[in-house]
């Protein structure tokens, strides 16, 4: 089973949107195991953005996460990754496919709402820098022979 990290940024919690974002990654059969409401400091943005550094738009990028709170949720299921960011959608909000959160809810590339992890490296290096390892609870449920065979 793969785990990931998704934030839901600023501009998600400004907008009232937290609701609408968690209920897509729930009714596709993902499971949350972890969730935070927290204000991302720029140190964190740094760690977490790292691979960004020195293009064009990281500055940018570090002040809008730490530009008010973000909703940090681990989600786990075969193949997670890439589930979240198919429900998530392209990077770019503007050609974000509809039926997609960026694709319904946003219009640009520099507002678009969620993040998710993009490899199993990624995803493990970003749940230790969100969450300490007591935070993700470890739960069987029931609905899991009905969302996979
Ligand atoms: P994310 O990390 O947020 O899940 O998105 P992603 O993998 O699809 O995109 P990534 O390349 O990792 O970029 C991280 C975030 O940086 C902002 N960005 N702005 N103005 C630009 O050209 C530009 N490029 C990237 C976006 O907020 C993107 O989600
Ligand atoms: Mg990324």
């Amino acid at each position: 089973m793969e785990q990931t990290l998704v934030l839901v940024k600023p501009d998600g919690v400004q907008r009232g949107l937290v609701g609408q974002i968690i209920t897509r990654l729930e009714r596709r059969g993902l499971k949350l195991i972890g969730m935070k409401f927290m204000q991302v400091t720029r140190e964190l943005a740094a760690s977490h953005y790292e691979a960004h550094v020195g293009k064009p738009f990281y500055e940018g990028l570090v002040d809008y996460i730490t530009s008010s709170p973000v909703v940090a949720m681990v989600w786990e299921g075969k193949d997670g990754i890439q589930v979240v960011r198919t429900t998530m959608g392209a990077t770019n909000a503007a050609v974000a496919a509809p039926g997609t959160i960026r694709g319904d809810f946003a219009v640009e590339i520099g507002r678009n709402l969620v993040h998710g992890s993009d490899g199993p490296e990624s995803a493990a290096r970003e749940i230790g820098l969100f969450f300490a390892s007591d935070e993700l609870v470890n739960w069987p449920r029931e609905a899991d022979r009905w969302i996979r065979e």
